[in-house]
């Protein structure tokens, strides 16, 4: 990779993607796109921006042929609340955006990535130690979306020969950017309401076991795997990816090293729940680690320290 195209360059990967790609290929090298324009003090603004909905294939292939990438990341989607409130939306844009991402990277000669889920798998997964080729039922909109992307992108390869890559991310906890309507946003909103609150309201019930990863392994990830030598990628669409798997309690013990006053209280949403209870609680990652390196670095204490840091620094800097 050596100049590279991201959509939904707004969102909560694509807003430290797009920082991080910058950082090793140069600023001048990582176009971000997205449907709205960057906040005035947004760092994305630092580089090269173009606005672009997905869904518009025409002015897509504008923006390749003027930056000339030679690869596309695609980022752009509304994530599994979200798309379960809108289904037909969810189609629209998920998919609506997918397939012109991929139609645009054939006909470019792009190196491709796009993120699938765990919300891939479904009810009738196995829960535990779930391997990358099993069985995928999903019940939710976002995992009918997200199974068929897989699909599409694996048709992509075969078909057409385009070097499509992709993984299944567990939840992604970040601090830079809050995510937006997903079924694991209740393991970021956690950290930021103990430190601001000193207790949290979990929409997620206890005991409720999902697979997650710290944004920092993500972003690592996505470019290990692009540089990966094409010859070892057997899974490419997709590679299971965790760092972590937990429940609500255990992510409240790890706080309370740092705030032991803590208090996690709960008010189960059942849409959300639903969803949490048909995703597996623990995927092996053992295809992503042999085939292309993968090896996250931080486990749940690591990652609570850096959230905890990281807000902190974040709600300083606003207050001056
Ligand atoms: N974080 C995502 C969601 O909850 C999972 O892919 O929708």
């Amino acid at each position: 990779m050596e100049r590279i195209m991201i959509t939904g360059a707004l969102g909560q990967i694509g807003t430290e993607l797009v920082l991080k790609c910058r950082e090793i290929y140069g600023e001048e090298n990582v176009l971000a796109t997205d449907i709205r324009e960057p906040e005035a003090d947004s760092p994305i603004k630092d580089g090269p921006f173009a606005l672009l909905d997905v869904t518009d294939i025409t002015r897509m292939e504008e923006i390749v042929s003027e930056f000339k990438p030679d690869a596309l990341m695609h980022m752009a989607a509304l994530l599994s609340a979200t798309a379960e409130k809108n289904p037909l939306l969810a189609w629209n844009i998920n998919m609506g955006g997918l397939v012109n991402a991929l139609e645009v990277s054939r006909e470019y000669n792009l190196q491709f990535f796009t993120p699938s889920s765990i919300g891939a798998f479904g009810p009738t997964t196995p829960k535990d130690k779930t391997p990358a080729l099993t069985i995928q039922r999903p019940t939710s909109m976002y995992g009918v979306n997200k199974v068929s992307g897989e699909l599409l992108c694996e048709y992509y390869n075969s078909k057409f020969g385009v070097d499509t890559r992709s993984v299944r991310f567990p939840g992604l906890i970040s601090y830079v950017k809050e995510p937006g309507g997903g079924t694991t946003d209740y393991a970021v909103e956690i950290y930021f309401d103990a430190l601001r609150k000193g207790e949290y309201t979990s929409f997620i019930d206890k005991g409720t076991y999902m697979d997650m990863m710290f944004m920092d392994d993500a972003i690592e990830a996505i470019i290990k795997l692009m540089e990966a030598d094409g010859d070892k990628i057997k899974h490419r669409c997709a590679y299971n990816l965790s760092g972590m798997s937990f429940e609500p309690e255990e992510i409240a013990e790890s706080i309370r090293k740092h705030i032991p006053d803590f208090v996690l209280k709960y008010d189960v949403d059942p849409v959300r729940q639903g969803i949490a209870d048909s995703w597996p609680d623990r995927i092996d990652v053992s295809c992503s680690t042999d085939e292309w390196g993968f090896s996250p670095q931080y486990d749940l204490d690591a990652m609570t320290v850096a959230m905890l840091e990281g807000i902190k620094a974040k709600d300083a800097a606003t207050q001056h």
